[in-house]
């Protein structure tokens, strides 16, 4: 895909799935996907709302596609590893709409399951001002975006309303959120997708600097759910700058939503009151960055498999009439 094709797309973005396409079935919208519930499967239709600080402030063309797209390529490579909510012919490209993915529904656990790499984020804001990251001590004098020895993990618990909180693994255990035998199995699992993900990672020529996880059970038995390694839940940067950068205490080169996010810091907005309106140009960008994050992680050349929005909501009635 090319930089003018991402422009001339910024009118056509995905806002919200209408009502109609659910054909009376109950629809739960979170901050980026809105999820059609049936029985026993969920249909999750990725709009491209992007959210930064907990809030939706705009939107990106072909996000919502992409988030699914790499979501999905990264199940089919770590399915040896743990099952995923994935259902058989349930990936957007046999659904043959890229924003849309039919799991099994899960029974969710209500913790996110950070992992780092690098210290970076919020966890560097936190070091940086002496607290903890998640219980764990870590040694002083590291730098920003330095490498961890071993990753870390690092949960946060999961707020219906406001921020998620972080959360030791022992508070985990201790409060019942998780029982302790699940624990030890989410973490080595969170552990192992993660190797895996910066080995893959590595060989595209990126670094996979932290992700988040969200875990469930189906009749039981744990699998991954929600999205996996995307751009949205991932930090991604250029494997080829890292050092240079980082030794020049500057920014890495980022695949992800952090750019972003540092716009709207630089507008003031960290969270509180009211946001600043997204000029086209940032979400150009943006997008942009997303169609890259695909091509690199992928090494596929973009084209959407999407349609206008009103094809699309017909071809999610479809869905949910046949599969649901
Ligand atoms: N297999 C699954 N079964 C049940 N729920 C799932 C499954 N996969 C993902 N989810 C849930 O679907 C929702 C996806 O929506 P989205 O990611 O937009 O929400 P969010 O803004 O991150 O979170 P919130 O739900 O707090 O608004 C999440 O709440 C996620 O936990
Ligand atoms: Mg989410």
């Amino acid at each position: 895909m090319t930089r003018d094709r991402v422009e001339a797309a910024l009118g056509d973005a995905f806002a919200s799935l209408g009502e109609a396409a659910a054909r009376g079935r109950p629809v739960y919208r979170g901050k980026v996907r809105d999820v059609v519930g049936g029985e026993r499967a969920l249909l999750l239709v990725a709009s491209d709302r992007i959210s930064a600080f907990d809030r939706v402030l705009s939107t990106v063309p072909f996000k919502g596609e992409v988030l699914s797209r790499v979501s999905a390529w990264w199940f089919e490579r770590c399915s040896d590893i743990l099952p995923n909510h994935l259902l058989p012919g349930g990936d957007p490209v046999s659904l043959g709409l890229g924003r849309a993915t039919l799991v099994r529904k899960a029974e969710m656990l209500p913790v996110e399951v950070v992992v780092r790499g690098y210290l970076s984020g919020s966890a560097w804001r936190d070091y940086s001002s002496g607290k903890g990251i998640s219980g764990i001590a870590l040694p002083s004098g590291l730098a920003r975006n330095e490498r961890f020895p071993v990753p870390l993990v690092t949960p946060t618990t999961k707020e219906a309303n406001g921020h998620d909180k972080p959360i030791s693994g022992t508070e985990i255990v201790a409060s019942g959120l998780v029982g302790a035998d699940l624990w030890r199995e989410v973490k080595a699992a969170a552990l192992a997708l993660f190797r895996r993900g910066q080995e893959l990672a590595a060989v595209a020529g990126l670094i996979l600097a932290d992700t988040k996880y969200e875990f469930g059970t189906v009749d039981g038995r744990l699998v991954i759910a929600d999205e996996l390694h995307s751009p949205d839940s991932s930090r991604y940067w250029w494997s080829g700058s890292y050092e240079r950068l980082f030794f020049g205490a500057d920014e890495q080169r980022e695949l992800d939503k952090e750019p972003f996010r540092r716009w709207l810091s630089e507008k003031g907005f960290v969270g509180e009151g009211s946001p600043p309106s997204v000029p086209d140009s940032v979400r150009a960008d943006t997008a942009w960055r997303y169609v890259q994050a695909f091509e690199a992680i992928t090494g596929e050349n973009f084209e959407s498999i999407g349609a206008d929005p009103q094809s699309e909501e017909a071809l999610v009635g479809r869905i949910v009439a046949e599969r649901l």
